[in-house]
């Protein structure tokens, strides 16, 4: 091969590889840092250690306003910590729908920068709590399950959330639209089973989420079509409460 030739050969290789490197660095810009959906189903998130860095940004998949809720999730926190288990905030609302852990047996409901606290809710430490929460805009009452067993109902807001668009973070409390997070409220273990509908489900459902039979998903959020966006390390792990053989 004479010299000539083995340049155009090198030239050609030369520019095909830059023009790899491009698609490559174009398929990254598009794809490596969007959210993905997938099927999580016998998996949870793990958030390993107290930080401000680990949260996963949830993208609903149906847009707001929401005139109800219902909220239904499983949790194993890290024993005795204050936390936030899950925070909706819109532009004006940082709490426009906040799920937080004041201390054992107590959850904070926040609806609309409204609070309602409910104690001596059932409280299984070392162990998996499953919570359904479910709020109408109509009435305005709240009420809250946890492992079966049911709050009363109580007044909290009138009206509709996240009527601009909602950014949805497990793992951490916002205190500002998408940021403003505090490491002494943020979430340390693994979360799961999370589903969020835009009406509020019945009894029947809700004890059937709780037993872990097969229910309704979630038309908002749905953890077998789960839209999300992991931030640090946040781990998916299979769930190791279940014995696999
Ligand atoms: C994990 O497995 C245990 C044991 O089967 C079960 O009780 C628990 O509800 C499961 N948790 C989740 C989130 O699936």
């Amino acid at each position: 091969m004479n010299l000539k030739h083995m340049n155009k050969v090198k030239n050609s290789f030369w520019i095909r590889s830059m023009m790899m490197q491009k698609l490559v660095a174009l398929l990254i810009l598009l794809f490596g840092s969007s959210t993905k959906s997938e099927d999580l189903t016998g998996k949870v998130f793990t958030f390993p250690s107290e930080s401000i860095t680990r949260y996963a940004t949830l993208t609903p998949n149906v847009d707001g306003p929401y005139s109800a809720v219902t909220l239904c999730l499983r949790s194993f926190p890290q024993y005795g910590r204050i936390h936030s288990i899950f925070s909706l905030a819109t532009q004006s609302k940082d709490n426009d729908f906040l799920l937080y852990y004041p201390e054992k047996g107590k959850y904070s409901l926040h609806v609309h920068n409204n609070i309602h606290e409910f104690k001596g809710m059932p409280d299984n430490q070392h162990e998996w709590n499953s919570v359904c929460w479910t709020w109408d805009g109509k009435t305005g009452l709240t009420q809250l399950w946890v492992n079966g067993k049911r709050s009363i109902r109580a007044k909290i807001y009138t009206g509709s959330i996240a009527a601009t668009t909602p950014i949805i973070i497990l793992g951490q409390d916002q205190d500002s639209y998408g940021g403003g997070f505090d490491p002494k409220q943020c979430f340390v273990g693994d979360l799961s089973d999370v589903h969020m509908w835009n009406y509020v489900l019945n009894p029947c459902e809700i004890q059937t989420y709780m037993n872990g039979f097969a229910f309704t998903p979630g038309n908002v959020l749905n953890w077998k079509t789960l839209n999300y966006k992991v931030n640090g390390e946040v781990f998916v792990e299979p769930n190791d409460s279940a014995c696999r053989s």
